[in-house]
């Protein structure tokens, strides 16, 4: 779908979607178009049992008299006072969805608040296109035979405003990140017979270049410095395991990096402690962090962030087999920490373990983010509403938990404790991977985890319950969501390049 900013042409065929307020009072261009049509919108508005103008309320006009147009979109924009960016994306996204499945190839948006409301109108474009541009994903390269009446049909949006290269030029930033995360939401979807550490490692390495570096480390390199935690997941696998290193420096020489980790464990079937069948397909997605984590620094890179950044993704394939780790190995991490691996299903800790000490000990980052896939408690704990959020620092908490809220990506903060460390305290070896059951599984991930990062600001995002969505969301098409790209992106944003 090509999105292209433009003045207002009621003359135009296709569909034309204009703004009502709650109540029912037309904007400008509603005005305009319930003229040139002899009122059809103030009679469908009449006549509608449903529609109040409030938000998420759409109203379809089919076949208006005296326009070219195909069809009138009535959308809701609720009360003037509560029109924010988020609510101009949703509304972006929910359009975009209606159109798609009524059958119309072009469409204006002609809803930018020109005549009131708190939204700057370039700026309220820009958020309107950039809701439709995330909620356009799909993910369709398998479907070969997929029947044309079930494909979305729109292939031109125009965002209508005063002015239209004002808006476009706020949009530019907010298709970087559109394309990145719909970058990131490929990485996820594909299969894992497509994506494996070597082929995530290839597609984090096509993005070199422009000032971002990609490094890869093999299987020999990570021997050689000590990443035995990690290796030991990646042993069973007939796939070779990688650490992908990438760094954009957009802040002052030598200044201290922002670093982000990610669990990378292109599909996780527990390995000798097999998980049972269903839903193990789910697993592909265990990449989810390492995906999110590549997907930002392309668009720190592409954006040409204020900020020195690096991101470290930990790329293993966790299966069973002759070679795989057995429950009670120990194994010898890169911190020299030893670890008893009780469940070779909670995997994710031990690719972090070394990922995370690996970062912080080369870049001595001033602060440093994980996201992993971490633990199936997190969505007892939070369903798919927030992901579970851990710091050792509440500043750093607090400014992921705004970031979180500004972009509609939530967090809720869970607490680490001593008393919860102390049950992978291990018999055998320093510490060990499970706690037994005793419950605050999310917890007792964080508290391993946590055992690997020294004095370094650093929180943790366990985005199980987020990373995929069962269902449609007005941005977000169910599938991968790449939760934590704009999160994060708005985190480094409004923390560290606002002088
Ligand atoms: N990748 C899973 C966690 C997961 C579960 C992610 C469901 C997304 C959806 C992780 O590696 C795992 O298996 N965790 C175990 C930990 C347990 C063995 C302590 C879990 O959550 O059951
Ligand atoms: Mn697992
Ligand atoms: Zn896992």
């Amino acid at each position: 779908m090509k999105i292209s900013f433009a003045e207002f042409d009621p003359s135009r065929r296709g569909a034309i979607v204009v703004g009502v307020w709650e109540g029912g009072e037309l904007t400008v261009p509603a005005r305009r178009i319930d003229e040139a049509s002899g009122g059809a919108i103030a009679r469908a508005l009449a006549a509608s049992g449903r529609f109040r103008g409030r938000k998420n309320d759409i109203l379809a006009i089919v076949g208006p008299a005296n326009l070219a147009a195909g069809q009138i979109v009535a959308a809701g924009l609720g009360k003037p006072a509560s029109v924010d960016a988020r609510l101009l994306q949703d509304l972006g996204g929910t359009l975009l969805a209606h159109l798609n499945a009524t059958g119309e190839s072009e469409a204006q948006f002609a809803i930018a608040l020109d005549d009131g409301a708190g939204v700057e109108p370039a700026e309220a474009a820009a958020n309107l296109a950039f809701g439709a541009a995330l909620r356009a994903y799909r993910f369709d390269r398998y479907r070969t035979k997929e029947k044309p009446e079930r494909k979305p049909t729109l292939a031109q949006l125009t965002v209508t405003g005063r002015d239209p290269d004002a808006a476009e030029r706020v949009y530019r930033r907010f298709a970087a990140t559109a394309e990145a995360v719909c970058f990131t939401r490929d990485l996820v979807s594909e299969p894992a017979n497509v994506i494996y550490p070597e082929t995530l490692a290839e597609q984090a390495a096509g993005l070199a270049g422009s000032g971002l570096r990609v490094e890869i480390l093999d299987e020999d390199r990570l021997r050689e410095i000590g990443m035995n935690a990690l290796l030991a997941v990646g042993q069973g696998s007939a796939r070779p395991s990688r650490v992908v290193v990438m760094e954009w420096r957009g802040g002052p020489d030598g200044a201290a990096p922002l670093a982000f980790v990610g669990k990378g464990v292109t599909f996780d079937t527990g390995g000798i402690s097999i998980k049972p069948a269903a839903g193990m397909g789910d697993m592909k997605w265990d990449m989810a962090g390492a995906g999110t984590v590549i997907g930002l620094m392309r668009l720190l890179a592409a954006r040409k962030a204020r900020v020195n950044a690096v991101g470290v993704v930990g790329l293993v394939e966790n299966m069973p087999s002759g070679t795989a780790q057995r429950p009670g190995d120990i194994v010898r991490s890169l911190s020299g920490q030893t670890i008893e691996v009780l469940n070779t299903d909670a995997e994710g800790r031990l690719v972090l373990a070394d990922a995370l000490w690996y970062c912080q000990d080369r870049f001595k980052p001033k602060a440093m983010i994980d996201l992993a896939t971490l633990t199936g408690a997190v969505i007892h704990a939070l369903g798919n509403v927030h992901a579970g959020l851990f710091s050792n620092n509440d500043e750093l908490a607090e400014r992921l938990l705004a970031a979180g809220t500004a972009v509609g990506e939530k967090l809720w903060r869970l607490p680490l404790a001593e008393s919860y460390d102390r049950a992978i305290d291990s018999d055998a070896a320093d510490v060990k991977n499970i706690a037994g059951d005793r419950g605050a599984g999310s917890i007792i991930g964080a508290q391993f985890v946590q055992r690997f990062v020294n004095s370094v600001p650093w929180a943790h995002l366990d985005i199980a319950g987020v990373a995929w969505s069962k269902r449609d969301a007005p941005t977000v098409p169910k599938g991968a969501t790449a939760f934590g790209v704009r999160l994060l992106d708005r985190f480094v944003a409004d923390v560290y390049e606002t002088e």
